[in-house]
């Protein structure tokens, strides 16, 4: 029996992790999920925005399933995604991306894993008005968090059998901030002499992964770039609907998918459920469970595959309930 953390989120959270839940559920495994909400929604119902109750759940149980939350842009309060990754040192972001046969995108062969480093960089929050014309953001690395992001994309690339680790920067203009990060992958390199290191600036870095992703496996880089770069990948693959990812720090770990609320569909019962339950097929992989993962993974690629019972965005025209359930179901086959 595991204790599990979940977190619905808003928007089109609730209906997404509702399916995730589903589907895990399905492979038997036995959980006791402790229920637990951040968000829009509960400050509406309740005034704060993160109730104790989460910190708590999250600090007992040191694992979670998360929903997506929303962040207003340019005013009111700070990204409590960011919030949470900072506060519980959530320094790893993983999001692998890889070609899922059945849907339809010019990329072929594209399977690689962003790691993002998730507690400084531009997003450290440290910003001020000057004036009423003018603002400032401080983009914040250090030797460690780097070294730790670093490490971290290497450790993969061994365990994963995987050659090549890019290091995407632009240290070319950021010499102090950006060129830290870049020494920090160059010493850390010499610790795994068998895997490549290889250096590419974010800007070109965007451009070849849209001309031949396929030629890279790791990729490593600070807050922003990291942020870009898994949008961007995840339309090398179907879009955000089919993208898992996880939060991971040395003692604990929330599994979200890389999307966010999205707004425009929230409540419509047309979200792709599949990178919430992919996320949580990379949770049960932590936890030990690689046979349910693995079952989980096998019946999304066969519902997708088939292409019966799949979602908008995907090309189909089912709902996110018929989509959950066709996964269900061939769980339980
Ligand atoms: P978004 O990821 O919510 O949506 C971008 C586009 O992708 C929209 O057209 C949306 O309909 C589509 N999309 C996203 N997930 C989908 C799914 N599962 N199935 C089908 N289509 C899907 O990004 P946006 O609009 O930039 O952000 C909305 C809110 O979410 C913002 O407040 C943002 O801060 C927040 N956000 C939260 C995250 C989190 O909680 N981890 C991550 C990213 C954004």
């Amino acid at each position: 029996m595991y204790n599990i953390t979940l977190i619905p989120g808003d928007g089109i959270g609730p209906e997404v992790t509702n399916s995730a839940k589903k589907v895990i559920e399905a492979t038997g495994l036995k959980i006791n999920w402790d229920i637990v909400n951040a968000g829009a929604d509960v400050y509406t119902e309740k005034g704060v925005l993160v109730p104790d109750e989460v910190f708590k759940s999250l600090e007992k149980n040191k694992i979670a399933l998360k929903g997506p939350i929303t962040t207003p842009v340019g005013c009111g309060f700070r990204s409590i995604n960011v919030a949470l990754r900072k506060k519980y040192d959530l320094f790893s972001n993983v999001r692998p991306l890889k070609t899922i046969s059945g849907i339809k995108t010019p990329f072929k062969d594209v399977d690689l894993v962003v790691f993002r480093e998730n507690t400084e960089g531009l997003y450290s929050g440290i910003e001020r008005s000057i004036s009423n014309d003018s603002a400032e953001a401080i983009k914040v690395i250090t030797r460690k968090a780097s070294l730790r992001i670093v490490k971290a994309a290497f450790e993969y690339a061994v365990t994963n059998n995987k050659k090549k680790v890019t290091v995407v920067h632009k240290a070319n203009i950021m010499k102090l901030t950006d060129g830290l990060f870049l020494d920090c992958a160059r010493e850390v390199s010499k610790d795994y002499s068998h895997i490549e290191l290889e250096e590419v600036i974010v800007d070109n870095m965007c451009m070849q992964l849209v001309m031949n992703p396929s030629q890279f496996q790791v990729i490593v880089t600070t807050n922003l770039y990291g942020d870009i770069l898994s949008d961007l990948c995840a339309g090398l693959v179907g879009g955000l609907g089919v993208v898992p990812g996880a939060n991971i720090g040395d003692n604990m770990a929330i599994f979200e998918a890389v999307h966010g609320s999205a707004p425009d569909i929230a409540g419509k019962n047309a979200a792709n459920p599949t990178a919430l339950i992919l996320s949580g097929a990379m949770m049960l992989n932590y936890l030990g469970e690689k046979k349910k993962s693995d079952i989980i993974i096998n019946a999304v690629l066969k519902t997708i595959g088939e292409g019966k019972y799949i979602t908008k965005d995907l090309g189909g025209s089912s709902s996110t309930i018929e989509m959950t359930d066709a996964i269900v179901e061939k769980i339980l086959a």
